[in-house]
């Protein structure tokens, strides 16, 4: 119990010192902007899309290490699953299109080592030399971002906005970023989730809630499930994967 409270403390401790960055960087680009009278500022992420988002710059930082266009041949063993540009068919394998490279590293990384399980997953991470993962990694992470077709679900988008405070329930924005779609592009802590394959997403949130994904820094996705509804879970998943 009193390592669940540190956790917790730890968790919101983070998020304020994220908002309380955030919000002065955002004072200060809307101080200049104001000046500069130009283009409203919201104007980005008005429509639901981060313009910025695909630009030659932002992939490049989110790409990481690897080499793209080496990534692509050696992503042939992926593509039957996560498909050719990382945007998955099937519900339940993840898209990977515009994902953080430093996070896709991180995933195939805690598969090899046993933090992450997954009967699939667990194997084909085994073959994969840690060049090659670099690489991969890059390849699908250059790829234009997942986008979902759009929700309104109403409980899922308060939750994901304003979280609970009345449950010490911390909004996901914080750290997903707005739509989902990250915080910043070198940022690879906070996987891109806005517009990602919907039972994909219910099926983490389950696993993250029952403890049987456990590979989060610190914990902080369990504790944050640990509170949600199966009617919230559902929720959520259903509006993230709109965005
Ligand atoms: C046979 C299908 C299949 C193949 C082939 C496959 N994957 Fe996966 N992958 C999955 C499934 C299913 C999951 C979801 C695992 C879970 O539920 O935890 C997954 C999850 C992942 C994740 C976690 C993503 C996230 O958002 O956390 C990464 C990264 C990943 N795969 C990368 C790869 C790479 C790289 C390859 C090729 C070397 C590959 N996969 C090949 C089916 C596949
Ligand atoms: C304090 C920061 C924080 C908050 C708040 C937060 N998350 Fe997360 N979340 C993370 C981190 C960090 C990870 C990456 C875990 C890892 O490295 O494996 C993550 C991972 C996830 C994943 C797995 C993504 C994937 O591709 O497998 C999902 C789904 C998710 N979060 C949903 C949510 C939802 C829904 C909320 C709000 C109810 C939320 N998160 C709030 C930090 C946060």
């Amino acid at each position: 119990m009193f390592h669940v409270k540190n956790n917790i403390v730890a968790g919101l401790a983070l998020v304020v010192l994220f908002t309380a960055s955030a919000a002065f960087a955002k004072s200060k680009h809307e101080a200049s902007k104001e000046t500069a009278a130009s283009a409203p500022v919201s104007a980005p992420v008005k429509d639901g899309v981060e313009l910025a988002d695909d630009s030659a710059e932002a992939i490049k930082l989110r790409s990481g290490p690897g080499d793209p266009v080496a990534g692509k041949t050696k992503a042939e063993l992926c593509t039957g699953c996560h498909g050719e540009e990382g945007i998955s068919i099937e519900g339940l394998a993840p898209k990977l299109a515009g994902q953080y490279g430093k996070y896709i590293a991180k995933q195939l990384r805690n598969f090899q080592s046993g933090t992450r399980t997954h009967q699939i997953m667990s194997a084909i991470a085994a073959t994969i030399s840690d060049d090659d993962l670099a690489d991969i990694a890059a390849y699908f992470a250059s790829r234009p971002k997942m986008k979902g077709n759009g929700s309104d679900n109403k409980l899922g988008k308060e939750l994901f906005l304003h979280g609970d405070m009345s449950r010490m329930m911390v909004a996901c924005v914080n750290c997903h970023g707005v739509n989902g779609k990250g915080k910043s592009p070198v940022n690879s802590v906070f996987p891109v989730i806005g517009g990602q394959q919907k039972d994909y997403l219910r099926g983490q949130l389950i696993n993250f809630r029952a403890g049987d994904r456990s590979n989060s820094p610190g914990g902080i996705m369990n504790i944050i499930t640990q509170k949600l509804t199966d009617a919230e879970l559902e929720g959520l998943a259903d509006y993230i994967s709109g965005l």
